[in-house]
């Protein structure tokens, strides 16, 4: 068996084809071990168009144009085989594009995170990473995020791949390392970033295009440099509203404008044309964090976009977070 295939072996087998939501049992294996993979989240037309409208967002990311609006949400780094400057993450993509706002409302996605969280999440994140086609740059292992933010529901973040992942180029985890102290994660930093990407005691986690992954902000993951094909993935991650609207980091101005964006999502999916005969997720959490009064039928918005430096608390430093 190879190291891949032998490394999933330790995943429950999860196909959103097969089920509505993850079960009580699949769920207490992502609390115990902060990853959990689900295949088949994407198919057929929803897969196209969603690989469709974000190929041109990496090519203006790549051409670099001063004068690009998009500018400030294109993010960079440096190719460690090549030495060369590429684009690396795209901030905003529910903004940018028709299937990410669809994407959003996915009702096994959602079924699943309130499975987690409750029935009071809110999205928080959305952005896509990629590894751009022949320059690959690394992602050192890290956590999402420090401790400070987190509570009793686990936050974490929903990857949803757009490419496959092979031996190359795929995502490393370490299972149960978001349980970890702070004390052990910045040891097992040192020893897995030693001299480069090491992977000892880590899980490869390759993936096919369509499928997803659950990545808790405290599980240690990265990837090393590639010159692989293209490889994007859509991160969204989600919060309860209760560890949200005590200890941010956003300010609780945010929670409501991200539960309108939310409902316009869910709308948007309703109207899509690869939606039809599925069933819809309906949002509906505890009357102390109800949704602001939207018509999503009706009503639109006028930016999915709320960047998160105009929203932190003040009294925290958030350069933590980095998905
Ligand atoms: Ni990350």
């Amino acid at each position: 068996m190879s190291t891949a295939a032998a490394s999933l072996e330790i995943f429950p087998h999860i196909d959103a084809t097969q089920q509505e939501q993850i079960t009580p049992e699949q769920a207490q294996f992502f609390r115990e071990n902060g990853l959990l993979i689900i295949r088949n989240v994407l198919r057929g037309e929803e897969l196209k168009r969603l690989q469709d409208e974000t190929l041109p967002l990496i090519d203006r990311a790549a051409k670099e144009d001063a004068n690009d609006p998009y500018k400030a949400d294109f993010h960079y780094g440096t190719h460690e085989q090549t030495g060369k400057r590429v684009p690396t993450r795209i901030e905003y993509v529910i903004d940018k594009t028709p299937a990410c706002k669809a994407l959003l409302g996915h009702p096994f996605i959602l079924r699943s995170v309130e499975v987690l969280q409750g029935r009071n999440f809110v999205p928080t994140w959305d952005s896509m990473v990629f590894k751009f086609p022949g320059m690959g740059k690394s992602v050192p292992w890290h956590r999402d995020a420090g401790t400070d933010f987190c509570g009793e529901q686990p936050i974490f973040n929903v990857d949803f791949y757009l490419d496959g992942s092979d031996m190359t180029n795929c995502l490393w985890g370490v299972p149960g390392s978001n349980l970890w102290s702070e004390e052990k994660t910045r040891e097992a930093l040192v020893r897995l970033s030693k001299g480069g990407f090491q992977t000892e005691g880590a899980t490869p986690i390759p993936m096919n295009p369509g499928d997803v992954i659950f990545h808790n902000i405290l599980a240690l993951h990265g990837s090393p440099p590639a010159q692989s094909k293209l490889r994007r993935v859509i991160y969204y991650e989600f919060r309860a509203a209760e560890i949200e609207s005590t200890i941010g980091p956003h300010v609780p101005e945010y929670m409501p404008l991200k539960q309108k964006v939310l409902l316009k999502c869910l709308q948007h999916r309703a109207d899509a044309p690869y939606t039809k005969g599925e069933k819809a997720y309906t949002y509906n959490p505890d009357a102390k964090f109800a949704a602001p009064a939207f018509d999503a039928k009706t009503e639109s918005l006028s930016t999915y976009r709320y960047p998160h430096n105009e929203y932190w608390r003040k009294h925290k430093k958030n350069d933590a977070f980095e998905a």
